[in-house]
């Protein structure tokens, strides 16, 4: 199974990058404690401050993993194209943010994303990585689901 990660613009900044909002640990840091927490995953982690970058890596990934988890950052708030790619694709992907973002300035509650997200992770920290992949990963099971 092969999940793919990816972040926005100044998400390479996390762990100095407004530690009181973000916290202070680098994403490469915590990746390998994703990596550790889920063996049997392929997962992935690609980072731009490039909105053509994360589109190309959208469409490039985007018909053949099992999911995505996209933090776009400041894009989410910006980019028509971002959702656009989203709903081109075929892959789900789970919008993630890190601060919870309908705490914050108006115009970070508003969304290009989340209307093509299979679901959205707001506020809950690193750990809303973590439970993306989770939740990717119990899409994928056979099992039967409890309703
Ligand atoms: C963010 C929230 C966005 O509003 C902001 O621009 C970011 C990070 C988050 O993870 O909380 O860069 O996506």
């Amino acid at each position: 199974m092969e999940i793919h990660i990816v972040n926005g613009p100044n998400l390479n900044l996390l762990g100095k990058r407004e530690p009181h909002i973000y916290g202070s640990q680098t994403f490469e840091d915590y990746f390998q404690v994703l990596v550790k927490a889920f063996p049997k995953v392929q997962l992935h982690y690609f980072q731009s401050n490039s909105e053509g970058a994360l589109l190309d890596y959208l469409h490039k990934v985007g018909f053949s993993c099992e999911g995505i988890v996209l933090n776009a950052g400041a894009y989410t708030h910006s980019s028509v194209a971002l959702g656009d790619a989203m709903a081109g694709i075929t892959s789900p992907v789970i919008e993630v943010h890190i601060s919870n973002v309908h705490k914050r300035e108006a115009f970070r509650h508003h969304s290009y994303l989340s209307a093509q997200a299979a679901g959205i992770i707001v506020g809950l920290g690193l750990n809303g990585y973590k439970l993306a992949i989770q939740h990717l990963m119990d899409m994928n099971t056979e099992e039967p689901k409890v309703v």
